[in-house]
């Protein structure tokens, strides 16, 4: 049986290989769009190595734009930015269609709108994020706080049991409910239909808003879905 310092180390190696696998995405003249999370983290660890590449960069969230200003990066505001080349991010769970759940930073607002601004999205997970049914990872619904109740019985309705994410405010201000034991057997449809109640500002579910590479890490190299 491994140690836990084996175990640790296996998963930030998987991490780190989907992360350098991705950087080989960016191209000449690049407008890169960066996700959020620890996996993401690795990623931007390596922009410097392809600085020149790059023309222009957008950030989902304050804590990634923090790490690239840090790294000698400055980020564009998105609207000055227009179509993004590429957007690089992780998730929490992905199923073997590329269907994803986001959002356990908190930061799925920013991200999906990055996602929807670029051309192309690629998702870097390690083999932990791998599932048959979406679902097993509480889905994150960010809400306007005023709306958090309604939002919660109508998420009832639909067969989950939502919990208020205590202590945490979004970067636009809002509240996040944890959505649990919810069935997505059609994560397309309930992407769409979880959008539609006032007060919804993003759901975690990303298959309308699917990447177009999952490139997974394992301790001994990557793979793509
Ligand atoms: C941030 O809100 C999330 O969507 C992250 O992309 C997701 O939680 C993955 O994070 P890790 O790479 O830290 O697992």
């Amino acid at each position: 049986m491994r140690s836990k310092k084996t175990d640790k180390e296996a998963a930030l190696a998987a991490k780190r290989h989907a992360a350098r696998a991705a950087i080989e995405h960016i191209r000449h003249d690049c407008r890169l769009g960066v996700g959020t999370g620890s996996t993401t983290n690795e990623f931007i660890a390596l922009l410097p190595e392809v600085r020149d590449r790059i023309t222009a960069v957008a950030s989902s969230s304050q804590a990634t734009t923090n790490l690239l200003n840090g790294l000698g990066f400055e980020v564009s505001p998105l609207s000055q930015c227009g179509t993004l080349d590429l957007y690089v991010d992780g998730a929490d769970e992905t199923d073997d269609h590329r269907r994803l759940i986001k959002g356990g930073g908190a930061a799925l607002t920013g991200e999906k709108i990055l996602v929807a601004s670029s051309r192309r999205f690629v998702c870097i997970v390690d083999e932990s994020k791998r599932v048959k049914l979406l679902g097993k990872f509480p889905l994150p619904v960010e809400v306007i706080p005023m709306a958090r109740s309604s939002v919660a019985r109508k998420l009832v309705q639909l067969g989950g049991q939502p919990q208020y994410r205590e202590g945490v405010v979004t970067d636009y201000g809002n509240e996040i409910l944890d959505v649990h034991n919810l069935k997505i057997l059609d994560p397309e449809e309930m992407e769409t239909e979880i959008n539609q109640v006032p007060g919804v500002v993003t759901v975690g579910l990303f298959a309308r808003h699917r990447p177009e590479v999952v490139i997974v890490g394992t301790p001994e190299g990557a793979y793509s879905l």
